[in-house]
Formats: C-alpha cells, structure tokens, sequence
C-alpha cells in the first residue's frame, strides 16, 4: 500500500513536531532520538522528491535558512513595553498603592486588596512571536519598543518555539510576547567546551542569547541551544472568548504549545506579593536559569485596561529587582594572558573581595571591545559581580574615583610571553599571537593542556615544571616529554629522584589512552572535549580522520564548517604531523576503542595476576592502578586466596594482614616500581 506522499508529508510535520515538543518543552520523549531522527529523514527525503509540497512551516525549517543580507524592520501591533523597576519594599507598596489610587473613581471605590501575578524575571532577550492562523508568521526583537527587527529565520530554529499552534484554535491572530534565554548549564557547559577548544569565552547568557539572535545566518543560532519563556500577549484575534485574568491567559496560551514562564505565583495583596519574592530570591541559585528579579502584575485583565500605560511601562506591573551579587573593589593592575591558541585574554588583577562567600582576586575583561566598552584602566574603583559559576567579571567602573593621567588600556602590539607581532582577525573579537608553538606561552598551555585530566591526564606536570621544561629548552613540544630520563627530571628545581621517577610512571602509565582523549589533547582549535569525542566516535581511526576533507568532515553531525576547517589546517601542518607520528611511534602512546585498563596487555610483566594495593602510596592509587592494568594486571580491591600480590604502602592494615596469613608475596612500592620500572629503551 503506497500512501499519498503529500498527505504523509503533512502527518510527519505534526508527529514530529509533537515529539519536539514533548521533547523540548515537556521534557518527555515518546520516542528515541534514532525514531525521531528517522522521522525527519523520511520528511527530508519527500521534500526533496516534491518540493512544491513542503509546508512554509515544515519542522525541517528548524536546522535554519540561507543567510540573511540585513534585517527587516517589523512595527509591533502593540509596542512592546519595559517595566519599572522596584529596589525595595517601600517601592512595592508605593506601587501597590498606586496602582489602587488609581482604580478610585466616583463611581468605583478601590479594591481593598488586589490580585497579583508574581513570575521569576528571565534575564533574556524580549521578543514576540506572530501566530496566524495557528502558524507562526513572524518573530521579532524589541527594537525600540515600537518597532524591532526581523528575526524569524533565527526564532524558528529554537526547538520550544511551536511552529504551529497545537490544537484547533478558533484563533486566526495571536500575538505572544516572551524571552529568549539560555539555561545556565548549556551556558557554562558551552564556555567551559570553549575554554578547553582555546577559545574566547562568552560574557554571560544574555549577551550571548543577544548575539544569537542577531546571526544572519541562522544556521549559526541552529547551533546555540537557546530556549523561549513567554510572560504576555499582544493582539488577540478569535471568534471564540479572550480570558478575564492574566493567569487564565498564560495557561490558556500553554494550552496552544507556546511555553510560559515557570512557577507563575497568585498573590492576594502586596504582603503575599512580598513574601513570594523573597521566596524567589531564596531559590535563585538554584533555578535553571538567570532570574533578576521577580515581576509583579495586576492579575485581572478589566482592571489592567483601565490601569493602561505610561510612556514606556504599564502601570499594572512592576519589576522588583533582585540585590545584585556585586562588590566594589579595586583593579591593582591590568595584564595579559596568551592561551593555548594564542588568544589575548586581558585580566584584571583585583585587591581580594568577596562576592556570594567566593573570594575573587582576577576577574576577565575577555578582549579589547569589552574594556573599551567599560573603559577599565588601573587603579580604577570596579563593581564586580560573579553568577553562578560563571567566571567573575567587571561590570562598571566607578568614574568619580579615578586618577588622573590614567592612560586606557591597549592591547600590546607584541606577543607579553614571545614579542612576535600580534594580529587582530578581521571579524572576531581576539587578538591572536601569530607565533603559533615557537611562542613559549602557547607551548607551555599546549604542553599543560595535553597533560589536563580530561586528556592524557599525566600526573604531576603543573605549571612550575612545564615552565622550566620550556624555558630550559627540555621540552619544545608533547612529544620531547617522552625523551625525558630520570636524570634530566631529578635536576630540575623542586624535583627529587622520587618525583621524576612517579613522572616518568605517569608518562608511562597515560601512553594507554583513548583515541577521543588524544584528540582532545592535541588541542585542535574548535576541537573541546566533546567534539574530540564525537570525532572518535565517527572516525574511530586517527589516519582516517588525518586523511578528511572538508567535506568529510562536515558529513559528522555536530562537525561545522568552522571546526572542519580547523581540523584540515591542522593535519595539513607538517610540524603537527611529525609530533603525532613521535608520540605512536617513539613514545608508543596507543587506544583502543573503548576505555584502556579495560583490555589486557597479555605479554606484560603482570600478566594474568591479580593484584591488590593497600596502604598509603607515594604515587597516586590511580595511577598505580593503571601501571599494573597496562602492565596486564587485574586490580583488586580486596585480598582472597586468589589474590597473587600485594603491594603495601605505610599503614596498611587488615589487608596486609590477610595477606600475610594467606601467604600471599607482599612487597612494597619501591619494590612494585623497580620491577615494573621503565627501562632505558622505552624511555628512549
Ligand atoms: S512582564 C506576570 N514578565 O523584562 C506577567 N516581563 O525589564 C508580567 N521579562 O520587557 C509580564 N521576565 O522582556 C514580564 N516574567 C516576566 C519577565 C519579563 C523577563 C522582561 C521583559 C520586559 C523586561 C522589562
């Protein structure tokens, strides 16, 4: 049976935008991410067979458009109001008594007490979606209140935004206003994957839910995980009746599929409003997203109307402003930091304060832009403000306490760590040392970064050896760490026999490693944690992935033009290819699909024992562990008779014991690690 294709192409636009919602809003999925994945591709495959049937709304629109020349101007049915702001209760009961001064009238005595809406205030960007017909038409920012820009092409790439009303709606306008913002764990998660790809990381969720929505080229903001909280409507038009209460309103625009602002809070009389904020700012920490205050509205649609507006607010709501998580102190000195891909990061250095019980001494201006915006100069009086674990940062700087004579702060024409020439690239922010590793500062943060946990997590190479590693021209890159005797290692400052032989075990024990953490290590620009990942997953072999192309590359879901194009660049570096082949082939640094001390070396020394650790060790019990795993071992934690050798630190106590009365060969950790010591030709 061969259904009509136009007509399965309409019912796969439903089902699939039915799954997103329950995905997307609800936060419960009917189906896997396979089924929903075949879903679109069916949908794709008959779009492309009949073009001339692809619904304006087709959920296939959500990965995003061509790009955009500029934006178009929209003028809003209704403008688009700010609120007042509160700052303390005084201000909230002045409120609450104006707005019932206001509701006298001869005819009419005020109400005693009024009724109150009180929701978080999302700190997001406002914008309105246009619904016609239960389609939605058009989306835009609030410009200047009475007209805004065009951002549909961009709206309709977040997931939570329903491209069609759900439901048979009687109503052929709807105009509904809310915030695009992003949840605060896919922010940090998003600077933290920007951090470790060398990259500038983003000032806060506001601004970059600005930004995204202002991409010409939605396929850009297809990729930022922004969502949507809708607090208000603007025009309604329906043959069928309109609430009486702003609370009816919010549940009855949930009813069409258009997501509203959690925990919206019924109020009776301003004491309750009260006691409903402090209870917010009680919880704010713990809110998914960033809430800076709560706002307040007269609940009752009739009395709104008659309250009407003012010039630039309602007078029947208000915005009660949280306190801010801010401190003043003092800005010692401005310096310069150069990261792992040569980006110039300016730092603040600050007289030591608290702020929300963390103190902060170093707060990031990120890049040339920011400080010419704020105008941060030494010596300058600083509010800082610190949210959630977003790293802290200079808000404003107080202009009546400045010195004179303070010249602005000037990004150096020359690389602090190398003197080579600094370059600004056309169209980003950062300024970029353009000495690539024969600058010191980026050897040394590539050299760390390789080492980093989450990559080939080496023990016991901080920052103060790297530095002398590099400076003592030992190390010039990743792979010279592996031509380092214990010798060289026990001269250096602060290292003994004792450490340089546990950083030689460390050395010995990460060349077992996985081939998403060596990517990762290599510290590809664009290439974070996740996306070395997800190219180990893809790839599953390092030649073939060296070997890409562009177009290959792009082929990996999550892989763009940007991160492809990094990569390209990167293997196509004879230096970098060189590096790669020392660490296979001289240093022997290997994977396996899956993680390493899960397969067994069967010709090491402990091949087939089973081994157990007990006591406090000099080395980490981690990395004892992974020796003895690459070494062919089983680890164990508890001693039976099955148990073929124990290796005792200080105070080891009942295992030890067992041990001894089972008969089982005890020997201590100097012992563990003479026998299982690098030899000279593996550390060749
Ligand atoms: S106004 C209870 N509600 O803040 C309904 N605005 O500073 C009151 N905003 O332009 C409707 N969260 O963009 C309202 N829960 C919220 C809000 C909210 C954020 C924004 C909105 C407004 C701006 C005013």
């Amino acid at each position: 049976m061969t259904e009509d294709p136009r007509k399965r192409m309409a019912d796969l636009a439903i089902l699939i935008e039915r799954h997103n919602h329950q995905y997307h809003v609800l936060d419960a999925p009917e189906i896997s991410d396979a089924e929903y994945d075949a879903l679109m591709r069916e949908l794709l495959e008959l779009e492309e067979q009949h073009p001339e049937w692809k619904l304006p709304n087709s959920p296939t629109e959500r990965v995003g458009a061509p790009p955009l020349d500029s934006f178009q101007s929209v003028r809003h049915g209704l403008p688009m109001l700010s609120l007042d702001n509160a700052f303390d209760d005084d201000e909230m009961r002045e409120f609450d008594t104006r707005v019932k001064r206001f509701l006298e009238s001869p005819g009419s005595p005020a109400p005693e007490t009024i009724e109150y809406i009180v929701e978080p205030k999302l700190d997001g960007v406002a914008v309105e979606l246009i619904y016609r017909d239960g389609e939605f038409v058009t989306g835009s920012t609030r410009g200047d209140g009475v007209t805004g820009e065009d951002v549909t092409h961009n709206l309709k790439t977040i997931r939570t935004i329903p491209l069609k009303l759900h439901g048979e709606t009687a109503v052929s306008l709807l105009e509904v206003r809310g915030e695009v913002h992003m949840k605060l764990d896919a922010f940090n998660q998003l600077n933290r994957e920007r951090e470790s790809a060398g990259e500038p990381v983003y000032a806060n969720p506001r601004n970059f839910a600005a930004g995204s929505l202002r991409q010409l080229d939605s396929k850009e903001t297809a990729k930022r995980p922004l969502t949507i909280a809708c607090y208000g409507v603007g025009n309604i038009e329906t043959s069928g009746h309109l609430p009486n209460t702003l609370m009816e309103t919010l549940g009855w625009i949930e009813t069409f599929g258009i997501p509203v602002i959690p925990m919206r809070h019924l109020c009776r009389g301003i004491d309750e409003v009260l006691d409903r904020y402090r209870y917010l700012e009680s919880i704010r920490d713990e809110l998914e997203c960033e809430v800076d205050g709560a706002v307040a509205a007269v609940n009752d649609v009739r009395l709104q109307e008659r309250l009407g507006v003012k010039s630039r607010s309602p007078r029947w709501a208000v915005a009660y402003k949280f306190k801010p998580r801010q401190a003043t102190t003092v800005v010692e000195s401005i310096d310069v930091q150069v990261g792992r891909t040569g980006t110039l990061t300016p730092v603040a250095h600050l007289r030591p304060v608290r702020v929300g019980g963390v103190e902060v001494s170093r707060a990031t201006l990120h890049n040339q832009d920011e400080v010419d915006r704020k105008d941060v100069r030494r010596g300058d009086a600083v509010w800082i403000q610190r949210a959630g674990d977003v790293i802290p940062e200079v808000v404003k700087v107080d202009r009546e306490k400045r010195k004179k004579g303070v010249r602005r702060f000037k990004m150096p024409s020359e690389c602090p760590a190398c003197l080579a020439p600094v370059e600004r690239v056309e169209g980003e922010a950062a300024h970029r040392c353009t000495n690539g590793f024969s600058c010191p500062a980026q050897r040394k943060e590539a050299i760390r970064h390789f080492a980093s946990k989450n990559a080939l997590d080496i023990d016991g190479l901080g920052e103060k050896l790297v530095h002398q590693l590099v400076e003592r021209g030992l190390v010039e890159n990743v792979a010279d760490l592996y031509q380092l005797d214990r010798e060289t290692l026990a001269g250096l400052d602060r290292m003994a026999e004792k450490s340089a032989s546990n950083l030689l075990l460390a050395l010995e024990a990460a060349k077992e490693t996985t081939l998403a953490r060596f990517l990762f290590g290599l510290g590809i620009r664009h290439v974070g944690e996740h996306v070395a990942s997800v190219l180990a997953d893809a790839f599953g072999d390092l030649d073939k992935l060296m070997k890409s192309s562009e177009e290959e590359l792009q082929k990996v879901h999550e892989v763009g033009g940007t991160v492809a194009r990094s990569i390209v660049e990167f293997f196509s570096r004879e230096d970098h290819r060189k590096v790669i082949q020392r660490l296979r082939e001289e240093a022997g640094i290997r994977w396996t699909k899956s993680e390493p001390h899960t397969e067994i070396e069967p010709e090491g020394p402990l091949a087939g024992k089973t081994v157990v650790f007990t006591g406090s060790l000099a080395m980490p019990r981690d990395q004892a562990k992974r020796l003895a795993q690459a070494r062919g071992a089983r680890v164990a934690s508890s001693v039976s008779p099955k148990t073929d050798l124990v290796v005792a630190g200080d105070k080891a106590g009942t295992k030890l014991k067992k041990a001894e009365d089972l008969g089982i060969e005890v020997i201590d950790e100097d012992m563990f690690l003479a026998r299982n010591s690098i030899t000279e030709g593996e550390s060749a």
